[in-house]
């Protein structure tokens, strides 16, 4: 068992990172931890802000300045790696910030890994195996080839291997873990879960893409936090572990969900454009972390966890208010 006194948590202030962040706190007492982020347009000093303090510090800046890393890594004894650019609509858009902080920045942070001894958690993403169809009777599982199919999962795929490779040729004390779709608090308005809550709020019509059909395999945030620190402290050196909940559900179900649980219409959305070569189905099988690491999920009802993520954002509107107007101008300009 490993069991770190610092860790270095890239991408801190985003998404799951911040949610990463409050976790260890409050289940891992003896740790610090030493947030690095560039608050892009997707971090928010203020998503940590209730922990800051003796066990938490905050680096304003940016995993591809590797002077910035030689002053920070060697102080901490890991590194787990949110860092990312995360969108799939936003890599189509405009994929060369996705290159160069998931394909560059994991480049630097590994280097620095290896310069200075440092164990490293790197984490990706279930859309690197590509899709699979609506019938297919198989679901993800470690040893499935990658067919990633945007920019910002080939990205995260051209991230994943440049650390299999660091681990096999340098022997840098590496894991990944690939989750399906997080939801829960803090995530960003322009993500599907978010979107539609907020847009709910604002009594504008929810907007769904394509036919609907498409599968996601939901996820509680709290549920990958555990699974992470799970795998940074017990997992096999060089493996890869897949993090799902059985949360398979298509994105006409999860809207009517949020309308029900919103107290509106269930019909009461538009359609709109569909999402360049957007995948048709992601499912994880994760018996191997379950079966090698005893990890299970704890926040398996998604219809109690989606009421919270509405009531979060209904009771946080001075969080998401300042951005989403400039978030659904983006999407309208693509007919999205
Ligand atoms: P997010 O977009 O909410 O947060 C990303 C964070 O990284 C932000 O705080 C941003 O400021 C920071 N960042 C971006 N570029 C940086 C750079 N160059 N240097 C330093 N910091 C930088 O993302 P998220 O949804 O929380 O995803 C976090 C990680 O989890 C990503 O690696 C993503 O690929 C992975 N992941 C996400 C999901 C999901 O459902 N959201 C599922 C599986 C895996
Ligand atoms: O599977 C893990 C991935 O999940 C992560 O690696 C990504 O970082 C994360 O963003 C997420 O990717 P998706 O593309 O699956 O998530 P998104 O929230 O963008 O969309 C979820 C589904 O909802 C997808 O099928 C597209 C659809 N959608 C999305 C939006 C924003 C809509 O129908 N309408 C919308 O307005």
């Amino acid at each position: 068992v490993f069991s770190p006194s610092c860790v270095l948590v890239t991408g801190g202030c985003g998404f799951i990172g911040s949610n990463f962040v409050r976790w260890v706190v409050e289940h891992e007492p003896g740790v610090r931890v030493v947030v690095l982020d560039a608050l892009t347009y997707a971090g928010r000093l203020d998503n940590i802000r209730g922990v800051l303090g003796e066990r938490v510090s905050f680096v304003h800046g940016d995993i591809r300045d590797a002077e910035l890393l030689d002053r920070i890594v060697p102080g901490c004894d890991a590194i787990v790696h949110f860092a990312a650019e995360s969108h799939n609509d936003n890599s189509i858009a405009d994929p060369e910030p996705f290159v160069s902080t998931n394909v560059m920045g994991t480049f630097r942070l590994l280097e620095a890994a290896r310069k200075y001894g440092v164990r490293f958690h790197h984490i990706s993403t279930d859309e690197v195996y590509g899709d699979l169809a609506l019938d297919d009777p198989e679901r993800f599982v470690e040893e499935r080839a990658y067919r990633p199919s945007s920019p910002y999962s080939s990205s995260k795929a051209s991230s994943d291997l440049l650390v299999r490779a660091w681990h096999r040729t340098y022997g840098v004390r590496a894991t990944i873990s690939n989750c399906s779709n997080n939801y829960g608090p803090y995530q960003h308005v322009e993500k599907f879960i978010p979107r539609q809550v907020t847009n709910i709020l604002d009594g504008v019509r929810p907007k769904l893409y394509g036919d609907g059909r498409n599968v996601r395999d939901w996820i509680h945030t709290q549920d990958h936090s555990s699974a992470v620190w799970t795998i940074l402290t017990r997992g096999r050196l060089g493996e890869t572990y897949l993090i799902g909940a059985d949360g398979e559900r298509d994105n006409i179900t999860v809207l009517r969900d949020i309308l029900r649980v919103m107290g509106r219409d269930e019909d009461d959305f538009d359609w709109v454009r569909d999402r360049p070569g957007h995948d048709r189905r992601y499912a994880i099988d994760s018996s191997k972390l379950r079966r090698e690491l005893g990890w299970m999920p704890q926040h398996t009802d998604f219809e109690s966890g989606l009421r919270q993520v509405v009531d979060w954002y209904a009771g946080h509107r001075e969080w998401w208010e300042p951005v989403k107007a400039a978030t659904e101008a983006r999407y309208k300009a693509q007919g999205q």
